[in-house]
């Protein structure tokens, strides 16, 4: 880290928003930051409001750390508030999703539109049996029918648990029987680069290790006829065809009233050991900080055309693609593939084709847009952006400068959002009518939300400052040298209400750190401002492409390769993917003891496939290092900071505590010339 942290500490350029845009923005007074820091309960209570309820709320919070109850008694739909208010109340006609496959299909769909499809999936699911309380997995590219689908289950009261198209078939089997889904909404198979990933086949490989849960598979024909893939099999009584289940189901469907507290969904995100975490967010208070950020950070008005590039099986897809915009109404923008198909141009020709407004994307998309070079964005039309935003992991003030003078012309703010799958909302941002931005700081807490920075010094838990714009005279003159600790200390609507079928990991992950905080797991540091400058996680949790991917989950794909007796993990600086990869693996012995030249590139190569396969592509190692021993402290615990130090090239640290420290040198040489 700290290399990233001299960058930011020589980072001062300030980008005040412009007249123009604070005139025109959603909101443009610094004063709420006063008020909801007076008041926060209030603040959300008022934006709750705005929301449609079948019933009040009696109390607006409960909170028996760390268990928090938002608008309890109020009782609401998700997907009723989503969609069939607008309808309701006269937007039937707007466009609510566009639809662009990678194939350059395009499909627009209405309000009007979205609610009968919606309807009918929904109607489709209670045919087969799903019920409210009820868990449904969802394994499909990101076309509209994913959406539909998140929003058919909250329609009927079933949770959804969306797994990533990327995931392997032993990743979704864990998710699946995790949640105890009772049925998997799948499609043939999703158009990626030009092929076909076949999902059904790979749900069908999870579905035969063992899922009892397991009743019904619906299938929807993305690909159908004419293209030559492999379709799985079909297990008649099981499997069901979109065509002949949804098509042909009734758009008459009542939304289910759902307690404020009901389960909308769960969804699995990497912690520090090797096992997901089920992820569980709730209706009311999940809706209202969705709905209140989209309409703050990103300034959605009734015109613009939004579009976030996040796929549907990450938070962000569920938080801003589909529950906060919809919530707003906006019109957004969905894609299917890759930036690169069929050429470079991809993402500027959707913006321009759809005259997109609103972007929203991740700092590793930026970082290989930077490395492709200008002429690509230089093609295409990008005149209807007038906003940007980024999220996933941190990004280099670089990349800022790049995404806010190449595609947003210097025209438009640039919002840098925190957050996490934990949080389910954004929670430090910009505000782009009123934050004046640095490049590489999130800024400050969004209104409402208090968060602090905790040193470490000694173990003791001290709090450094008050980090809310609100603050701002009190703050030292000089922030802490060192980053600190990330820590919010209030509860916030949108929080996550625990882990699926393990409140105690629950209270141990995020509530055993400090004693009176949520502990996110992200390094920051505090400048004389105000502002958090995220430097990424402090836990053995990795961002690849701005993914959570644990060191754990790797190093037992790794060491259930026959070959592989023993494996450590880190993330290392990757110039696109922020972090990548590194893998070092001591062979059995007996099985290849010393592999080089050909052999060992074939066996390093095959291992990187297996946890491929094993957990998903976004997985694989970047690279790969036979090593005879690991550095060990002498209570055996592998040290991985002196891995990092020499994947990156670094000087060694202090290896006083190592157990043997000539097996680092051994590894720094070994890294050194297998670089060359
Ligand atoms: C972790 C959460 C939030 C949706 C996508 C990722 C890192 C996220 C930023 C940012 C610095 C960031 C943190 C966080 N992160 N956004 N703007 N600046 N770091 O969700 O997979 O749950 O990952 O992503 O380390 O803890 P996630």
């Amino acid at each position: 880290m700290s290399s990233t942290l001299s960058t930011l500490l020589v980072e001062n350029r300030r980008y005040e928003p412009s007249a123009e845009f604070r005139s025109q923005a959603n909101v443009s007074d610094a004063r709420v930051y006063g008020e909801a820091l007076g008041d926060p309960i209030g603040f959300w209570e008022a934006w709750a409001k705005q929301l449609d309820w079948f019933e009040p709320w009696t109390t607006q919070l409960e909170w028996k750390k760390p268990f928090a109850r938002w608008f309890v008694g109020g009782r609401l739909n998700a997907c009723h508030n989503c969609v069939d208010r607008h309808v309701a109340n006269g937007l039937g006609s707007k466009v609510a999703l566009i639809g662009e496959g990678e194939p350059g299909d395009v499909r627009a769909f209405t309000y009007a539109h979205v609610k009968d499809e919606v309807s009918k999936i929904a109607n489709a699911l209670k045919a087969m049996g799903v019920k409210k309380g009820d868990r449904v997995c969802i394994y499909m590219p990101m076309i509209p029918e994913l959406p539909f689908t998140m929003l058919a289950c909250a329609r009927i009261g079933a949770a959804h648990s969306v797994v990533f198209g990327g995931f392997s078939s032993e990743s979704l089997y864990e998710r699946i029987n995790d949640a105890g889904a009772k049925v998997v909404v799948t499609a043939d198979g999703g158009w990626r680069r030009g092929n076909v990933v076949p999902l059904k086949k790979i749900a069908d490989e999870a579905l035969a290790s063992g899922c009892p849960t397991v009743t019904k598979v619906l299938v929807y024909e993305r690909i159908g006829e004419g293209a030559e893939f492999d379709r799985g099999n079909w297990t008649e009584g099981r499997d069901l065809r979109w065509s002949e289940t949804v098509d042909t189901a009734s758009t008459d469907c009542p939304c289910e009233p759902m307690d404020s507290e009901d389960l909308l969904y769960i969804l699995y995100t990497s912690g520090s050991t090797g096992k997901p975490k089920g992820i569980m967010h709730t209706t009311g208070g999940y809706l209202t900080q969705v709905y209140a950020t989209t309409q703050w950070v990103f300034d959605l008005k009734p015109d613009d055309v939004y579009w976030c590039t996040a796929d549907c099986g990450w938070v962000t897809g569920h938080s801003y693609i589909v529950y906060g915009p919809m919530a707003n109404a906006a019109t957004a923008v969905v894609y299917e593939g890759t930036p690169d198909t069929p050429d470079k141009d991809r993402f500027w020709r959707v913006i321009e084709k759809h005259k997109v407004s609103i972007l929203y994307t991740a700092p590793t998309a930026i970082r290989t847009f930077m490395k492709w070079g200008e002429e690509y964005p230089e093609r295409c039309d990008l005149s209807s952006l007038r906003l940007l935003g980024s999220v996933g992991e941190p990004i280099n003030p670089e990349a800022w400068v790049w995404y806010q003078e190449t595609i947003g012309k210097g025209r438009c703010p640039v919002v840098d959002t925190w957050w996490q799958t934990e949080t389910g909302a954004i929670m430090i941002t910009p505000l782009p009518g009123i934050t004046a931005t640095k490049p590489g700081s999130a800024t400050q807490p969004f209104p409402g939300i208090k968060a602090v920075v905790f040193d470490e010094s000694g173990g003791d838990v001290t709090p450094v400052q008050g980090a809310l714009g609100f603050y701002r005279e009190h703050a030292p003159a000089q922030g802490p040298e060192r980053g600190g600790i990330l820590a919010i200390t209030d509860p916030w609507p949108s929080m996550l209400r625990g882990i699926w079928g393990d409140q105690e990991r629950y209270q141990n992950v995020y509530w055993s750190r400090f004693d009176d905080a949520y502990f996110p797991g992200d390094g920051t540091k505090v400048d004389e401002d105000g502002y958090f400058w995220l430097l990424g996680r402090i836990d053995d949790v990795m961002l690849v492409s701005g993914h959570n991917i644990s060191t754990m989950e790797v190093e037992s794909a790794l060491v259930d390769h026959p070959a592989v007796a023993e494996a450590a993990v880190i993330g290392r600086a990757h110039e696109i993917k922020g972090q990548g990869i590194s893998a070092f693996v001591i062979l059995r012995a007996g099985s290849a003891p010393s592999p080089s030249g050909e052999e060992a590139v074939r066996l390093a190569a095959e291992i990187k496939e297996h946890v491929a396969k094993k957990i998903g592509a976004i997985a694989r190692p970047d690279d790969l290092f036979f090593c005879a021993e690991l550095p060990k402290t002498r209570s055996g615990k592998i040290m991985r900071r002196l891995l990092r130090d020499v994947a990156e090239g670094r000087a060694l640290g202090d290896t006083t505590t190592l157990a043997d420290p000539s097996v680092v040198a051994a590894l720094k040489e070994k890294y050194e010339s297998s670089e060359s």
